[in-house]
């Protein structure tokens, strides 16, 4: 066992110390070599030190380097040292962490970082949280709290009795919400498409003078930071109105969120303590393994009575906050692990100077693509920066170029009706030289289409 964790450990260092001198993008001859793991199943044990081996020759070079500090697309952390540690630490202590009873080591860990976060993100002390897999998983467990909350307002028991002859509830999204969002809606049975939308403005944020009137069960979705241009809704405002009509709001943050962290970036999020649920992401930009996203909710039972479950196997009975009460899954792992390593090691300071910098990079981008002649598409006020570089085709042409040519990789996305490369900077690791490198690349792909 000795051998083969350190003979792992030592992979995985030397895959990261690759990552900054190889081509962002797999080699199409890497991602082809992939055939070779596809064997029939052996009849009999093999060699583990030999599957390690092969895993590392053959898989890692197919990657993409996501964790490296040139990796620009979607919105991806990479891991810091010590949160990737302590996810090798909290892997080998192999904790189903959902019951405080049973994994006291874990449950109290992740009680600590759950406390950390609402303090660094500027939330109400007194939430109720889940650490889930993700965004996505977060937007449905806040959301289910809150279709528990405003259906038990209007005398019904959601859990108990489903949504056949419920109350009818209204629920009110951007035009720009994340389809996370409306995913989360139609696994609720409150429907992708049922939603009342209100249209955006330029930038995609919403736009609270069109909210409509609001009165019986109401949840309203705003987002902080949107996919594409990084923008905030009018939370604040928002929150106000739909508060007067008692109505629920719900923040989707999958990465704004960590704006009240950030010093200059912090009036952003002004306001956003006055929703009752948020979501967010720690596999974004706090830069800690996959996968880890985290649901907030200003009414600790009101996620508690969507999620908890008993049974007379288990030993749910604790006067300690037991993790599973608050997810959908019962066995889980420990990500709250990883979140405190990642917190405590930063600290406040060291937490806001990695998002600070981020921004700080974003802006860099722009306004070095802007001097070469480029067109930015949005107001860079957080890390989302969209460019582009003429029409759809050429666009699209820049794009691939700079995907191939493997010094940095974005993607692409369609905004308000123009094909833009978008640059998303969110990793600890990116340095202003990395930028530098990216931009040069980039306006060298652009100069030879
Ligand atoms: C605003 C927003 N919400 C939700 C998500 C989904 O997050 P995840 O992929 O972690 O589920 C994203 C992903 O980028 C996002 O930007």
């Amino acid at each position: 066992m000795k051998e083969l964790l350190t003979d792992a450990s030592n992979r995985a260092i030397r895959y990261l110390g690759g990552l900054g001198s190889r081509s962002v993008a797999p080699a199409p001859a890497a991602v082809a070599r992939l055939g070779s793991l596809d064997r029939p199943l052996p009849e009999g044990p093999t060699d583990p030190a030999e599957t390690l081996r092969l895993l590392d020759e053959v898989g890692s070079p197919a990657t993409t380097a996501m964790a490296g500090p040139r990796f620009f697309g979607f919105v991806i952390g990479g891991s810091l040292p010590v949160a990737l540690a302590a996810n090798w630490l909290a892997g080998a202590w192999d904790q189903n962490s959902a019951l405080y009873r049973s994994t006291p080591g874990t449950s109290f860990i992740e009680q600590v970082a759950l406390r950390w976060l609402l303090d660094v993100l500027e939330l109400p002390p007194g939430c109720g949280g889940a650490f889930v897999t993700g965004a996505t998983m977060a937007n449905l467990c806040a959301l289910a709290a809150a279709r528990h909350a405003v259906l038990d307002r209007a005398g019904w028991n959601v859990e108990a009795d489903g949504l056949v002859g419920a109350p009818p509830i209204t629920v009110v999204i951007g035009a720009e919400a994340h389809p996370s969002v409306t995913k989360s809606l139609g696994i609720l049975g409150l429907g992708r498409s049922r939603a009342v939308s209100v249209p955006v403005d330029n930038q995609g944020r919403m736009r609270a003078e069109r909210l409509p009137a609001m009165s019986g069960p109401t949840i309203v979705c705003v987002q902080a930071g949107n996919v594409n241009t990084g923008a905030f809704d009018p939370v604040e405002r928002v929150c106000r109105i739909a508060r007067a009509a008692g109505a629920w709001v719900h923040v989707d943050g999958a990465f704004g969120l960590w704006a009240a962290a950030a010093p200059s970036r912090r009036h952003l999020a002004a306001g956003i303590a006055l929703a009752d649920s948020w979501a967010t992401d720690a596999h974004k930009w706090l830069n800690v393994p996959y996968d880890c996203g985290l649901a907030f909710v200003g009414d600790p039972h009101a996620l508690q009575a969507a999620m908890a479950i008993t049974a007379e196997y288990l030993p749910t009975q604790s006067g300690f906050r037991n993790p599973a009460d608050f997810t959908p899954e019962l066995s889980r792992r420990a990500r709250g692990v990883e979140v405190w390593a990642a917190l405590r090691s930063l600290g406040r300071e060291g937490l806001a100077r990695m998002i600070e910098a981020s921004c700080a990079q974003a802006q860099r981008f722009a306004r070095k693509l802007a001097a070469a002649g480029f067109e930015i598409l949005n107001d860079v006020v957080l890390n989302q920066v969209l460019v582009s570089f003429g029409d759809a085709e050429r666009t699209m042409r820049v794009i691939q170029a700079v995907q191939d040519d493997g010094t940095c990789w974005c993607g692409v996305t369609l905004w308000q009706g123009r094909t833009a490369m978008r640059i998303s900077v969110s990793s600890w690791a990116t340095t202003e030289a990395d930028v530098d490198r990216s931009v040069e690349a980039i306006i060298g792909a652009a100069r030879a289409r």
